[in-house]
């Protein structure tokens, strides 16, 4: 099987790059930080997969728009766009600069790479579309708009992406964590809800994509308080939020 993952030097993208890493299996790994990088294809290499690594930066769009070129020379079996940032505000109005990174980087990034991907997928008649969003899409607290708002806009992509392609054979599987150990979360100064390891977040990502899970949000417990507070009428919403202590940002 040939996978693309963007976001492979740490965290999620790592580990979901070593539980692909097998005889048989051609990994190509994408990120910023190259001794990272080479360090995540050397574990995976002695695991006996293939390992391509590209060092890019995913807020390059003419750099993605070529490197989706050139991927697309050759199959591609599934690709998992996990590249992302956070960055939470504890007081005032967020500033442009972060919205802006957080979009591109969270959001019209995926589109510059598959764009030129997903001609190739719908020539094969095959192929699975990853994308990382978060359980934070679904609920905006006041730290982390900017945050919600880029992995919102990423399920509204994967929503109608999912329509357009499904029928050429194209899977879109769009999956939702909630708090999951790693660079980006042992930031955060606030206490994190139902906070999994890495090992056990990953494990939970690779087994919906196995079942080529249309939107998965993980963990339940997590996602049905969320989706129970969004049944609840406007002002019992803000009082719940009132309360949260999500307050200091990361
Ligand atoms: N951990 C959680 O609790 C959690 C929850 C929900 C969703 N998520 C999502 O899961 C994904 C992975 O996050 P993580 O928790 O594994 O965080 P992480 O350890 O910080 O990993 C982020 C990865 O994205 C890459 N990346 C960031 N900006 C990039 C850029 N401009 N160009 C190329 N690569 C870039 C980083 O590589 P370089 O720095 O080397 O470029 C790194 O490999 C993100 O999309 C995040 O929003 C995480």
């Amino acid at each position: 099987m040939r996978i693309v993952i963007t976001g492979a030097s740490s965290g999620l993208g790592k580990h979901l790059a070593l539980g692909y890493a097998s005889s048989g299996n051609e990994l190509v790994l994408l990120a910023r930080r190259e001794e990272k990088l080479e360090e995540v294809a050397m574990q995976c290499r002695t695991r006996g997969a293939k390992v391509e690594t590209i060092v890019s930066d995913v807020n390059d769009f003419d750099a993605m728009h070529q490197i989706g070129q050139q991927l697309a020379n050759s199959n591609i079996d599934r690709i998992i766009l996990n590249a992302g940032i956070s960055v939470g505000h504890s007081e005032g109005v967020t500033p442009f600069n972060d919205f802006h990174r957080l979009f591109k980087t969270n959001f019209l990034s995926v589109h510059a790479l598959l764009e030129p991907i997903i001609p190739k997928m719908i020539e094969q008649k095959s192929g699975e579309i990853v994308v990382i969003s978060s359980l934070a899409s679904l609920m905006s607290m006041p730290t982390s708009v900017a945050y919600s708002s880029s992995k919102r806009a990423l399920n509204a992509y994967a929503e109608g992406l999912r329509y357009q392609i499904k029928p050429h054979g194209i899977d879109v599987i769009n999956i939702l964590p909630g708090f999951i150990d790693s660079e980006m979360t042992q930031k955060n100064k606030f206490k994190m809800p139902f906070l999994l390891t890495t090992d056990a977040g990953v494990k939970r990502i690779m087994h919906a994509i196995e079942k080529k899970k249309r939107f998965y949000p993980f963990p339940f417990r997590f996602y049905l308080l969320i989706r129970t507070s969004t049944l609840l009428p406007q002002f019992l919403r803000d009082i719940i939020v009132k309360f949260t202590n999500f307050k200091k940002g990361a």
